[in-house]
């Protein structure tokens, strides 16, 4: 038997790519999966509940039928930066933090969040000061606030995964206090559907450029795997972590060994 076996989970994003396979494992694991994400899911999970996470009314809708007693929030839902800014930061930071905030309550004791980042938002340090002041914000409403007054250079996206890296390392020490983790996985580029937009925003170059180093991108099997590690208890003295899984290239470039890309 499986440690998923029983165990119940929300994931959101579950409807596509990563967040699909992450419901796909679980579910064959035996674990009780419920699915909040814009589309319904092809997996066969124990409950969906359609939700749109760039909406804060949505959000609490669907808090409101979630219920409580999950062992895991599993944050895997996120758009890229051929969408409208706003909708982008509230995608994949606002809705993030409100998420993982609403799971204070719903969590079980040794209930772990794993969010899935980006390679992309590699530059958080150089940002910091900002990233720390949208912290300071109380709420979904108030940090969309921030972000609309102070607009920031280069790509949304990658402004949303910096701060939601960065909100993750934040949160291990409050999360420790209640008995709980969170933790980030980081992918580099992941050949789903969302893939041929990173193109469009990055840079063909870029994306390809970092298959022509590896051989190839990710599956989502390659990133699902680092997700439901973090979710178990094999990982249990891991906490604010954020876990690169690209292959090699965050490595390749923190040590000089190839430039930092240009996105
Ligand atoms: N694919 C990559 O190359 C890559 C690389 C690094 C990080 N990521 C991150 O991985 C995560 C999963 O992406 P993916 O590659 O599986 O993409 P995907 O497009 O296959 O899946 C994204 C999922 O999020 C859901 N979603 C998007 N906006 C929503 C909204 N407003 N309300 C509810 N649900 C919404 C979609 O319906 C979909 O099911 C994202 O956070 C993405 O930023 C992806």
């Amino acid at each position: 038997m499986s440690e998923f076996s029983g165990k119940r989970y929300v994931v959101t994003g579950a409807a596509s790519g990563i967040g699909h396979t992450v419901a796909d494992l679980l579910c064959k694991a035996g674990a009780e999966v419920h699915s909040l994400d814009r589309n319904e899911p092809t997996v066969p999970v124990a409950r969906h509940i359609p939700v749109d996470l760039a909406d804060v009314a949505s959000i609490g809708a669907a808090l409101d039928v979630l219920g409580d007693g999950y062992d895991g929030l599993l944050n895997i839902a996120g758009v890229p930066g051929t969408a409208p800014s706003a909708t982008v930061f509230a995608v994949n930071t606002l809705a993030t933090r409100e998420l993982a905030e609403a799971f204070f309550e719903r969590l079980n004791p040794g209930g772990a969040v794993v969010v899935v980042s980006s390679t992309a938002g590699f530059g958080w340090p150089k940002r910091l000061p900002q990233i720390r002041e949208f912290l300071e914000t109380e709420n979904f409403e108030e940090g969309a606030q921030w972000f609309a007054a102070h607009p920031q250079e280069g790509n949304t996206y990658n402004f949303s995964k910096e701060c939601t890296t960065v909100y993750v390392h934040s949160m291990g020490l409050a999360f420790n206090e209640m008995g709980f983790r969170i933790n980030a996985v980081l992918p580099g580029p992941v050949e789903t559907p969302i893939l041929q937009d990173f193109r469009e925003t990055m840079g063909e170059d870029t994306i390809d450029g970092v298959a022509s180093l590896l051989g190839r991108h990710a599956t989502p099997e390659d990133v699902a795997g680092v997700v439901l590690f973090l979710a178990s208890d094999s990982a249990r003295w891991i906490n604010g972590e954020a876990i690169n899984v690209d292959g090699g290239i965050s490595g390749a470039i923190l040590s000089g060994t190839v430039p930092v890309p240009e996105y």
